[in-house]
């Protein structure tokens, strides 16, 4: 988030209220109401364990939630894969955790403590409150046909709203001292520069990357776990020399948009936002924002900013302490600029989700006719259980002991369920919903050796079937490790994945 600038200013406010009574032309913007699709989503979210309302026994928390059994996973092999993109395929880019609580001091040198609101205003009849820059966006809760003021009920002025929470550290109300949770992991990076800097020995140009919470008391937390009040950010601050800024920004919205795709979001359905200088923050020279098309609107998934020396020349003035780079090649002495590509992991999670969702009319191997399937289309690199074990029939004591053998030896490696429940259909269609891209099955042929084909009269083999396509192959127990992992986690730190001299592991099974 840009400070320096209120997210719009009243003359926009009325400008957009004079474009509402269609005296000049309104910026079209791309929310519209919450469709079925969504409802759906929400509703698989919580039957299935991804997300949940937070507190909900006691009526929940309004933009607060709860990331369940799958949902934590998910959120976590995200978190991860860009976290071995950034600090370990990269040699540029060191790590860093800092801490939530925040000193007043850093938030009023960032500017935040001043700056950092939101215009809102509130509906005089039905005392709704609206963010004014959003007041196209949203509805009339009496009149859903009409945007606020339009519906005829006056609007109060414009009022400034805080979005920073404040507490205090120290156990004595009177006498303790006011601190911030951080509303940006941003500017515990840029506190910790010169320490990061004199540890890791790096040159320019060089990066700090942190994963973590932040929290914004939003006006109208909405859209799921789109804008809420507590949520992650990945973010990277990438220090460059002054002059070198708008070529390196060009480079990272390239890599940006390539993680995105790598994760599974079509290039075509990415928007990559060059963000007119009126709303940018005013230090920032250049901003991209990229967008995903969410089924309520196309919104922002990332900022790529470049943010000049602004940040830390305010933290040197606020610090008293120099946060200035020697260039030992020139021989002189400056300021870093800064580009910062700046991303949401719950934004991720939830554009990931929207995007693999789907119902399918399909027809398995074995079944009659034709059935509805829910299928979450979640890449395996991110899936939360990359495998699903399954024996044939539960009631026949040699298949399901085969298969709980062979779950626990793959649990070594890979996120593994074991189910026996219900018919064989209905557990394929349990992993498809939870977006499980592997089902090994353990059949008859498991145990008395393959009736036909390239592993005719072999023992200890097992059906794979592929989640998208429903196709089942069949592969030598021995071999499935190095099958996964061909295709589960190519090249992910963090999973086991074959390389020369340690092909073996697949081995490992007792033939
Ligand atoms: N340090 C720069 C910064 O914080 P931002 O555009 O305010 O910039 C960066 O936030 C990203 O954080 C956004 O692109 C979005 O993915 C995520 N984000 C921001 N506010 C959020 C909210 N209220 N709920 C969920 N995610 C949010």
């Amino acid at each position: 988030m840009g400070v320096g600038t209120v997210r719009f200013g009243t003359e926009l406010l009325k400008s957009r209220l004079l474009a509402f009574a269609g005296e000049e032309p309104y910026p079209k913007l791309s929310f519209v109401k919450e469709t079925s699709f969504m409802d759906k989503m929400v509703a698989l979210c919580k039957r299935r364990g991804f997300i949940f309302p937070s507190c909900e026994i006691y009526g929940g928390l309004a933009g607060v939630w709860d990331y369940g059994p799958l949902g934590v996973e998910l959120k976590r092999n995200i978190k991860e894969y860009w976290w071995v993109c950034m600090t370990q395929y990269r040699d540029d880019i060191v790590g860093l955790d800092s801490a939530i609580l925040t000193h007043r001091a850093v938030l009023q040198a960032s500017g935040h403590e001043g700056q950092f609101v939101d215009e809102l205003v509130e509906c005089k009849e039905c005392h709704s409150r609206f963010r004014t820059d959003e007041l196209g966006a949203v509805f009339c809760p009496l009149r859903p046909k009409f945007h606020p003021g339009q519906c005829g009920a006056p609007l109060t002025e414009p009022r400034r709203f805080h979005l920073l929470f404040k507490t205090q550290l120290g156990p004595v109300e009177e006498s303790a001292e006011t601190v911030y949770l951080r509303p940006e992991t941003a500017q515990g990076i840029f506190v910790q520069f010169r320490n990061v800097l004199e540890v890791s020995r790096k040159k320019l140009p060089f990066g700090i990357a942190q994963i973590g919470k932040a929290f914004r008391n939003e006006v109208n937390p909405r859209h799921f776990t789109f804008r809420s009040r507590e949520f992650e950010q990945m973010e990277v601050e990438y220090f460059v020399k002054p002059g070198t800024g708008l070529e390196l920004l060009e480079r990272w919205k390239e890599e940006r948009l390539a993680w995105y795709e790598s994760l599974g979001l079509p290039r075509s359905k990415i928007r990559v936002r060059d963000v007119p200088e009126s709303e940018r923050a005013f230090y920032s020279q250049k901003t991209y924002d990229l967008e995903y098309e969410f089924p309520f609107g196309t919104h922002e998934l990332e900022g790529i900013a470049y943010r000049t020396d602004y940040d830390l020349v305010q933290h040197a003035r606020g610090s008293g302490k120099p946060l200035d780079y020697f260039d030992e090649e020139t021989q002189t002495r400056f300021v870093p600029h800064v580009i910062e590509p700046s991303g949401g992991v719950d934004r991720t999670v939830l554009a990931l989700l929207c995007e693999a969702y789907n119902e399918e009319e399909v027809k398995e191997d074995g079944e009659r006719g034709k059935e509805v399937r829910t299928v979450l289309r979640l890449s395996p690199r991110v899936a939360p259980i990359k495998v699903g074990v399954l024996p044939l029939l539960r009631n026949r004591p040699e298949l399901v002991a085969k298969a709980q053998e062979v779950a626990s030896w793959l649990r070594r490696f890979y996120k593994t369920a074991y189910d026996e429940a219900g018919s064989i259909g209905r557990r394929y269609r349990r992993m498809d919903e939870i977006g499980t891209p592997f089902c090994v099955t353990i059949d008859f042929e498991t145990l008395e050796g393959v009736r036909s084909g390239p592993l005719a009269g072999r023992r200890n083999t097992v059906t794979v079937r592929d989640r998208d396509t429903m196709a089942q192959e069949r592969v030598a127990i021995e071999d499935l490790l190095e099958y996964l992992a061909q295709k589960v986690s190519p090249g992910i730190g963090g999973f086991f994945v074959p390389r020369e001299g340690n092909q073996g592991l697949g081995k490992s099974w007792p033939a």
